[in-house]
């Protein structure tokens, strides 16, 4: 295949658009990676299902707490949208944020209970890089906002007990990832969809765009 060159007003690459957590000094943390063996739209959907974790990861460390029934929310943000539980806010995931840039992600706040120190919700950055068909890149920062001693109380802490705590919630959305069928299944969304409704559309919208666009290039190059 031929070399691609750049065209003049795209010469370089543009800057990656990375979250506030992985560049200021007030965060620090872990990236967990892992290849899963499922379609990473459903991946996508995890990211933005904030009912699941009460039932799948109820008897984990982090997410063992909290009413099972709510309402869904959803907020627009300038980048996306943020999705979150109406009544119990604060007691199992209090938010999943949907932020749409040339480095698209989640921005995910989980509850940690007294015994997990300050620093407040641990905030997860979440991303998906598909491989193929069924099989999917699946990365994740796992940073709470401490510096100083604080942030190396936590960084051991997570070295020595809440790694192997997080590797079994992460598990979980594996083994039920892996169980599904091939993308796109027959399905019916209800209320607690509206994050995964909300994704679905925002990618369909995306890849109609560049499908569109490729047709414009195309009848010009033809002209
Ligand atoms: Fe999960």
């Amino acid at each position: 295949m031929a070399a691609v060159a750049s065209d003049e007003p795209h010469a370089e690459p543009p800057p990656i658009d990375l979250p506030e957590e992985l560049i200021s000094p007030e965060w620090t943390g872990f990236l967990v990676s892992t290849t899963w063996h499922g379609n990473y739209q459903y991946v996508l959907d995890n990211f933005v299902d904030i009912m699941h974790p009460p039932y799948l990861h109820d008897d984990t460390y982090t997410l063992a707490y909290g009413d099972k029934s709510d309402v869904v929310q959803i907020d627009d943000t300038e980048t996306g949208f943020i999705v979150r539980r109406k009544e119990d806010k604060e007691s199992n995931v209090e938010r999943m944020e949907f932020v749409a840039c040339n480095n698209a992600h989640a921005r995910v706040g989980v509850y940690i209970p007294p015994g997990g120190g300050p620093g407040g919700f641990l905030r997860i950055i979440a991303t998906v890089v598909p491989i193929d068909e069924n099989s999917s890149q699946f990365n994740a920062w796992r940073m709470r906002k401490l510096d100083g001693w604080q942030g190396a109380m936590f960084r051991f802490m997570f070295n020595n007990l809440y790694e192997p705590l997080t590797w079994e919630v992460i598990e979980q959305d594996r083994e039920i990832l892996e169980t599904l069928p091939p993308w796109p299944a027959p399905e019916n969304l209800y209320q607690h969809d509206l994050g995964v409704a909300r994704i679905r559309r925002y990618y369909r919208r995306e890849a109609e765009a560049q499908v569109d666009a490729l047709e414009r290039f195309s009848e010009g190059k033809a002209a």
